[in-house]
């Protein structure tokens, strides 16, 4: 979808399909007159239908030469970023239908709440993108596709035009790095193997000469004695990656900020295996690296003057005659030893791995992002992701980003009790506590005994990342919050 952004003053009367809003006051101040026939029908929409001003409940209105959508923005009289979201998701469903190429919007005529220039275009260019993803390259019979192919923004006279395009450059970027997420992540585990993110990696790192890149084989883990990632990929016959993205904008010795995915590209459970109902979802279980990947290939286009890696345990979580089984016990790259008592918990097993290794680099922070676990699903369901951290400034400032990017988190707490259920009587440690309780709490516990003092923070996706079942989709989070959030680290 190519998104423009046009003056508020160019001719609007040649413009084949118009997208114009309409609140309980009518059509906002503002909008061009679009001819006595157009007012006529407008006036009687309003006048037969009650519903007129709902929130995307849309009307057309066509005449020989012009397609004009009513878009209805609810009956308060701003609209905010959420607002935008539903309306344009309804209005994508109505346009996709429609005959035309280009679709000319004036949505932003309403009146905005909590948006300036750069972050209500910023929003719409988003919002827009968001709704025209679709994924339906594997199948061969695809639905009638929309010829939509240019979505133009009419930008109001009051607008500052400079600042509206700085808007849509982040918005282009934080969407194209969410479009490259949800890709990653719709993808089946026998496309999206630990290679395939791998060289995928390698193509953003191609596009912006700020980056480096180095991945670690499976021999050159055996050599740094990454006991944790080897220990869940054993059971699998795919090779296990371990990337290091390097962005160096800033000094060259300026700390850089971490962030660290998990990148299981299939969860089977490996010998505590899982049962087989909706099993084929754990193709998701790479959604964390999806996300940091995706954050980077945002990043790539908007060429900032910071430094950052990103780093990636990824491989497949199997059972097999070589699959490490409960009961084994694991040395991990940090050299604390862990007993597995469940291979289903190998999240944590790769990520401690990723966490203690990113730590070389005197990193400002850390950030992970994991779909870590179901109990997290169950505490906080599919609105908010899970936030754990031993820093209570990197909490705000992350709420702070999850808020003005609408990918919200909610802070869990993390205390050392939360560990005491992990005593094992034969290593330092096992990898689940004593309780079913509380898990998400233990697994960031558990993660936490493998950073030093470096502010880190650890964001549990599993109920945000994808829809289940009937819906079952990618939703790139939370590309968008780790977007907003390093470039707002960078001020
Ligand atoms: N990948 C799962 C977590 C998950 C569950 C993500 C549901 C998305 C939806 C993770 O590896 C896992 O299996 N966790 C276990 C941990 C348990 C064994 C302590 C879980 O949550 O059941
Ligand atoms: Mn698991
Ligand atoms: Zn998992």
């Amino acid at each position: 979808m190519n998104i423009t952004i046009v003056k508020g003053d160019s001719k609007l009367n040649q413009s084949k399909c118009l997208v114009i809003p309409i609140n309980q006051k009518g059509i906002p101040k503002g909008v061009p007159n679009l001819g006595s026939s157009i007012t006529k029908s407008i006036n009687s929409y309003i006048n037969t239908c009650s519903s007129y001003h709902d929130i995307g409940a849309i009307h057309l209105i066509s005449n020989s030469n012009q397609s004009i959508l009513l878009v209805g923005t609810g009956a308060s009289k701003a609209i905010g970023r959420a607002e935008l979201k539903v309306i344009i998701s309804k209005l994508d469903a109505h346009i996709s239908n429609l005959n035309h190429k280009t679709v000319t919007n004036l949505i932003l005529y309403t009146k905005l709440k909590g948006l300036k220039s750069d972050t209500a275009i910023q929003s719409l260019a988003e919002a827009i993108s968001y709704s025209a993803y679709r994924f339906e390259h594997l199948k061969t019979k695809v639905k009638a596709v929309s010829k939509i192919t240019k979505h133009e923004i009419v930008v109001p006279p009051q607008f500052d035009i400079n600042i509206a395009r700085e808007g849509l450059k982040l918005g282009k970027a934080i969407s194209n790095g969410v479009s490259f997420a949800r890709d990653l992540a719709n993808l089946p585990a026998n496309i999206c193997t630990p290679a395939y993110l791998a060289d995928k990696a390698k193509v953003i790192a191609r596009s912006n000469d700020k980056f480096s890149i180095k991945i670690l084989e499976a021999k050159d883990m055996e050599k740094l004695k990454m006991g944790g990632i080897l220990s869940v990929t054993k059971g699998s016959d795919l090779p296990p990656k371990f990337i290091i993205l390097n962005y160096k904008g800033d000094k060259k010795d300026a700390a850089p900020i971490i962030f660290c995915g998990k990148g299981i590209t299939f969860d089977t459970g490996g010998i505590s295996l899982k049962p087989p109902s909706s099993m084929d979802e754990m193709k998701f279980d790479m959604c964390g690296a999806a996300s940091v990947l995706g954050l980077a290939r945002s990043i790539a286009e908007l060429n900032p003057s910071l430094n950052f890696m990103v780093i990636v345990p990824t491989c497949e979580n199997m059972p097999s005659g070589k699959a490490t089984r409960p009961g084994d016990i694991i040395t991990t790259y940090s050299g604390q030893t862990v007993e597995v008592l469940n291979t289903d918990a190998e999240g944590r097993m790769i990520l401690c791995d990723a966490l203690s290794y990113s730590l070389q680099f005197k990193p400002k922070l850390i950030i992970d992002v994991a779909t870590l676990t179901g109990a997290c699903v169950v505490a906080l369901g599919t609105i908010h992701s899970g936030l754990f951290s031993n820093n209570s400034k990197l909490v705000s400032q992350l709420k702070e980003s999850a808020d003005k990017s609408d990918d919200t988190v909610w802070h869990m707490p993390i205390d050392d009790a939360y560990g005491d259920g992990m005593k094992s009587n034969f290593a330092d440690f096992a990898n689940i506590g004593s309780s079913r309780n509380a898990g998400a709490s233990i697994a960031a516990q558990f993660l936490s005994r493998f950073i030093d003092e470096t502010p880190w923070a650890h964001l549990d996706i599993a109920g945000t990342a994808h829809h289940t079942g009937a819906q079952k989709f990618a939703t790139g989070r939370p590309v968008s919050l780790l977007v907003e959030f390093l470039i707002d680290a960078k001020r």
